[in-house]
C-alpha cells in the first residue's frame, strides 16, 4: 500500500499500486460525479470531461512559456482568446490572454488599469478601485499585491450594483470601476451600461467580471434568456474575466482575460533582460504557462460548438428556473433577486438556514452557503439537470427533519 510518509519513499512503487492509492486518497473527498456537489465543479457530463482531459494529458509537457519551441501552443491561444474576444462582442483591435484562472485574470487587468494611470501621470500609490460588496474576492488579492486599494459599496434590494452609491464612493483616488456578470454570491448581473456611464463621466476604468458568465452569458442569451448588455458592447468596458474552466468546461486552469486595444494590455505584460540570460517577456503573472490548459480548452470549444454550447446552457437556466421556482414555493423558504444564469441563492424566513444546509450536506449535497444575507448558494452545472428533483425531496425531507424552525447552529458552515 502507498502511504504519504512526509518524505519521498527510498524506493518507488508500481504505478497500479500509485493509481489505487490515489483513488484512495479521493475516497474522503465530496462525490462530485454523482451530481451532489454544486459548487467548485463544473461538470458538463462524462464526453466532455474526456476530451478535456485527453487533451490536457496530449499537450502536459508542452510550455507556453516558449511560444517559438510551441507554435501550437501559440495558435489555441490565438484562436481560444479570439473565440472568446467574438463571443463578447468586442471590437475587432481588442486582444487577450490565456491564464491559470479568474483570480490571475482579474490580477492582469488591475495591473493594466494601475500601470496606465501611473502612464497617466497618476500618484497609484494607494489608489482606489470601487467595486459592488458581491465583487469577488480577487480584486482585493489584486489590491494587496499591487499596492492599491478596494472601496466596497452596499449592493441595492435586488442584489445588483447600487450605481448611485457607487458614485457617492468616487473620489479623486480612485482609478477603476468593477461589476460583475454575474457575481458569485447571489448569481446577478450588474447594471453594466450605467457602469460605464459612471466610468465615463469620472474617466475611470471599467473591468467587468465574467469569470461566471464569459462562457455562459451569451449562449444564454443566443437561446432567449434576456439579459441587459454586460460585454464589450458597452463602449466603456476597459477589460473582462472570463473563466474557460468553470462554464468553458475546460480542466481547470484556464481562464481569458481581454483588453479592449493592444496599448492597454500593454501594461499588463512585464519585460526584463538585465541578467545573463538574456530578455524575458511574460504577458500574464505565470512564467512557465501549462500546455495542457491551452489544449484542453481549445479541444472543449472545438468539441462542444456553439450548439453545444447553447444545449449546457439551457440544461443549465432549466434546472436553475425548476429549483428556483420549487423553493420559492415552499412556505418560508424565498430565491435572492432574479438571477438569469446557472446560479442562484436562496433564504429562509424563520428557520436558521445553516442548520437546512447542514442536514442537506448529511444527505451528500455539498454546495455554497452565502452571509448576507444568510443563504444557501448553488451554481449548477448541465449535470444538476438529472438530480433537480432529488434535491428538493431532501430540502423538504430536511424542513421536515428540522421542524421548520431549525435549531441555531455554531455559526456559517466551512465550505472552503
Ligand atoms: C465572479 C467570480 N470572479 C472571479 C472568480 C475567481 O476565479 P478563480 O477561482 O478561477 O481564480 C470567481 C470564482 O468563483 C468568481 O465566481
Amino acid at each position: 500500500m502507498v502511504e504519504s510518509t512526509g518524505k519521498i519513499p527510498q524506493q518507488g512503487s508500481a504505478w497500479s499500486e500509485i493509481r489505487d492509492a490515489l483513488e484512495n486518497a479521493g475516497r474522503g473527498d465530496v462525490d462530485w460525479r454523482d451530481a451532489r456537489t454544486a459548487v467548485y465543479v463544473f461538470n458538463p457530463g462524462d464526453d466532455v470531461m474526456q476530451v478535456a482531459k485527453e487533451a490536457y494529458a496530449m499537450y502536459q509537457s508542452e510550455n507556453g512559456l516558449g511560444m517559438a519551441a510551441f507554435p501550437s501552443i501559440r495558435e489555441m491561444e490565438a484562436d481560444v482568446v479570439s473565440c472568446g474576444l467574438r463571443l463578447l462582442n468586442a471590437p475587432d483591435e481588442a486582444v487577450g490572454n490565456m491564464t491559470s484562472g479568474g483570480t490571475e485574470s482579474i490580477i492582469l487587468a488591475v495591473k493594466a488599469c494601475r500601470d496606465s494611470a501611473r502612464a497617466r501621470g497618476r500618484d497609484v500609490l494607494g489608489a482606489k478601485i470601487v467595486v459592488p460588496r458581491s465583487a469577488h474576492p480577487a480584486f482585493d488579492k489584486a489590491a494587496a499585491y499591487l499596492g492599491l486599494e478596494v472601496v466596497r459599496v452596499p449592493v441595492a434590494t435586488d442584489f445588483t450594483a447600487d450605481v448611485a452609491a457607487m458614485d457617492r464612493a468616487i473620489d479623486d483616488r480612485t482609478i477603476m470601476l468593477v461589476g460583475s456578470a454575474p457575481c458569485f454570491p447571489f448569481g446577478v448581473v450588474d447594471p453594466i451600461a450605467e457602469l460605464g456611464k459612471l466610468a465615463d463621466a469620472h474617466e475611470l476604468w471599467l473591468h467587468v467580471d465574467a469569470c461566471v458568465g464569459g462562457y455562459f452569458a451569451p449562449f444564454a442569451r443566443m437561446n432567449g434568456i434576456e439579459l441587459p448588455d454586460f460585454d464589450f458592447s458597452v463602449p466603456q468596458v476597459n477589460s473582462m474575466s472570463a473563466d474557460l474552466h468553470k462554464y468553458g468546461y475546460a480542466a481547470k486552469g484556464a481562464s481569458t482575460v481581454f483588453h479592449r486595444n493592444e496599448e492597454q494590455r500593454n501594461f499588463q505584460s512585464f519585460v526584463f533582460d538585465d541578467w545573463p540570460a538574456g530578455g524575458m517577456s511574460t504577458p500574464t503573472v505565470a512564467g512557465t504557462r501549462p500546455g495542457g490548459a491551452f489544449a484542453s480548452a481549445w479541444a472543449v470549444m472545438h468539441y462542444l460548438g456553439v450548439e453545444g454550447y447553447c444545449e449546457k446552457a439551457k440544461r443549465v437556466t432549466d434546472t436553475r428556473e425548476k429549483l428556483m421556482n420549487a423553493i420559492d414555493e415552499i412556505p418560508g423558504l424565498y430565491t435572492f433577486g432574479q438571477p438569469k444564469l446557472g446560479l442562484f441563492a436562496y433564504g429562509a424566513e424563520d428557520a436558521n438556514v445553516f442548520a437546512i444546509w447542514g442536514a442537506l450536506n448529511a444527505k451528500g449535497w455539498f454546495t455554497g452557503v452565502i452571509t448576507e444575507p444568510q443563504g444557501i448558494q448553488l451554481m449548477l452545472s448541465p449535470a444538476h439537470a438529472d438530480v433537480a428533483d432529488d434535491y428538493i425531496r431532501d430540502l423538504q425531507e430536511a424542513l421536515e427533519q428540522l421542524g421548520g424552525a431549525a435549531a441555531p447552529s455554531d455559526g456559517t458552515p466551512s465550505y472552503n
